[in-house]
């Protein structure tokens, strides 16, 4: 949301005179620049736009969606206590929509947003109709099954996770989304609470904690001291939890069912082989932005005889 050029006198406004040294003054006490203009932009509304009208007109003010004194004493607890600026702000950007986030689910990461695409890439190559039935194993937020939900307004959808605290998220999204009635929400553990469904998913997605164990104490504390490792720890390869949903994806899969994953950036061959090794077919590796396989598709055959 842009930051409005007029005010009311109770609210409290920032010229560009006022905006640039007061930023440099709380940058001196360290963290990033993008970092901090995230912050002026989700808790001020003082967005890119914004900031770029007050550079070339300093004279002009903006009224601030919150006080000066609420955004420094943010700044000041995410530099001293490490809290991820999501968490304190609540909400977080992703995709085309505003996810509400707190501790207990992980923050919904740039790159997960490519799963999605690659999930509308296979519906243009496949009839009209097609999910049916998708799932989200490992919800978190919900942004895959809100972003799922709000793609395949005809499909039955649901979301996974074994986390009460994730779960309470995707609750939580999937309602602000106003898709909430077309998503079943399940806890426990992968396939195991989608029995109901199995042979009948057309589509899974699934962003699992995919970290070796011993990479997660070098994470940035931001990242460590808050985000749940339940999220991040993949056991001592990183891949246990991609060998659970390999292990148990030919029998939920529907026939000719796809199934996306999300994996760590050195993990590529590893999560084809598995999931070549559990009887998919057409296991394809798909690249991130930056050129790194970040993502496997794997399809469940049409006949299990084959
Ligand atoms: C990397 S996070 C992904 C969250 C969200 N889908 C996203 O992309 O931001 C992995 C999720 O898997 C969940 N999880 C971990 N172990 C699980 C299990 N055995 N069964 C179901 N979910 C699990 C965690 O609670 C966490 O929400």
């Amino acid at each position: 949301m842009s930051a409005h050029f007029a005010a009311s006198p109770e609210q409290e406004r920032l010229s560009g005179t006022e905006l640039w040294p007061w930023r440099r003054e709380l940058l001196r006490l360290g963290g990033a620049p993008a970092d901090f203009d995230w912050l002026l932009d989700l808790a001020g509304g003082v967005d890119g736009h914004s900031r770029h009208r007050l550079r070339l007109q300093p004279e002009l003010s903006v009224v601030l969606g919150c006080s000066l004194g609420e955004i420094e004493g943010l700044w000041h607890r995410h530099l001293s206590e490490k809290i991820p600026l999501q968490y304190l702000v609540g909400v977080c950007p992703w995709r085309d929509l505003e996810l509400l986030v707190g501790p207990g689910a992980l923050i919904p990461r740039q790159e997960t947003e490519l799963l999605v695409e690659l999930a509308l890439e296979h519906a243009r190559a496949l009839p009209a109709g097609w999910p049916r039935r998708w799932a989200d194993l490992g919800s978190g937020s919900g942004c895959l099954a809100v972003a799922l939900a709000l793609a395949f307004p005809e499909a039955q959808g649901c979301a996974v996770d074994c986390s009460a605290e994730a779960l309470h998220h995707t609750d939580a999204n999937l309602q602000r989304a106003g898709v909430r009635g077309r998503v079943a929400q399940l806890k426990g553990s992968w396939w195991a609470p989608l029995e109901v469904v199995w042979g009948q998913l057309d589509l899974v997605l699934s962003n699992p904690p995919y970290i070796p164990s011993a990479d997660v104490s070098l994470l940035d504390p931001v990242v460590r001291w808050h985000e749940p490792h339940l999220a991040l720890d993949g056991g001592a390869d990183g891949l246990d939890a991609v060998r659970s949903i390999a292990a148990g994806a030919l029998q939920a899969l529907a026939p000719g069912g796809w199934l996306l994953l999300e994996h760590h950036h050195d993990q590529s061959s590893a999560v084809c082989s598995l999931l070549s090794a559990a009887g998919l077919e057409a296991v394809v590796a798909h690249k991130d932005l930056e050129g790194h396989c970040r993502f496997v598709q794997a399809r469940r055959p049409l006949s299990l005889d084959d």
